[in-house]
């Protein structure tokens, strides 16, 4: 099984609608820890994002993720919105051209995507951001790539990895971010960023699973 644009374009809408049935769930996790706002802010970016897909033609997903990454990086402001917009953005150079992704060929790209997001958001392992969900994610992705898993088994590993990863940051004191300023205050609740990623990524298995 790959995932070709069909595929894609189906797997970003079910995201946009699993995050909004999560809209109110992250806006509690931020309004803990930040300013009650991720759940709004990734609602209305995929809102956005969903709008700007259904009017396009795609014959490639470097293209599809383009078109992702930008719409989030101008309708979503605060941290996450370039933050999530840089990820797709990366994703979609390594993409380009590509009708369908295999599991390596997306293990590249979601490692890219990461890098992405480190070089423009400095934070560490365990600074309690949505890079401690993402990074064991790309990390499962990559080694199932390595054992040439294909690509449900290897995002099953992912979001078992991503899932770890976002309740791991739960004891963790913020070191970056809103979050940050609360110090030892912001241990005992979630990363809403983790949270976020951890539902897209399990929503591109979900919707992958339903295609076969
Ligand atoms: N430097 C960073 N690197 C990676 N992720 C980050 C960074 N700063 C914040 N985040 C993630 O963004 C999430 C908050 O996103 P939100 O949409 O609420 O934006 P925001 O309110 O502007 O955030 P903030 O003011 O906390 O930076 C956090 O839970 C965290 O996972
Ligand atoms: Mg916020």
């Amino acid at each position: 099984m790959t995932l070709d644009v069909q595929g894609m374009l189906k797997a970003i809408d079910a995201i946009g609608e699993t995050l909004e049935m999560h809209k109110d769930y992250l806006t509690e996790l931020d309004s803990a820890i930040g300013d009650a706002d991720h759940g709004i802010n990734m609602n209305r970016g995929f809102h956005k994002v969903r709008e700007k897909l259904s009017a396009g033609t795609y014959v490639d997903l470097g293209a599809v993720l383009k078109d992702v990454g930008m719409t989030l990086m101008s309708s979503v402001g605060g941290a996450a919105g370039p933050l999530y917009g840089t990820f797709f953005m990366r994703m979609s150079m390594k993409l380009a051209g590509l009708q369908a992704a295999d599991t390596s060929s997306l293990a590249e790209a979601m490692e890219e995507g990461l890098k992405g997001i480190v070089a423009l958001g400095k934070a560490q392992l365990e600074d309690k951001t949505m890079v401690d969900a993402l990074t064991p994610a790309v990390e499962a992705l990559k080694k199932a790539s390595g054992n040439g898993a294909a690509l449900a088994a290897a995002l099953e590993s992912a979001v078992a990895a991503a899932r770890a990863g976002m309740e791991a940051t739960t004891p963790l004191v913020a070191r970056k971010g809103r979050a940050s300023y609360l110090g030892e205050r912001s241990a005992g609740h979630q990363d809403p960023g983790a949270t976020s990623t951890y539902l897209i990524l399990s929503t591109l298995l979900t919707s992958l699973k339903e295609r076969v």
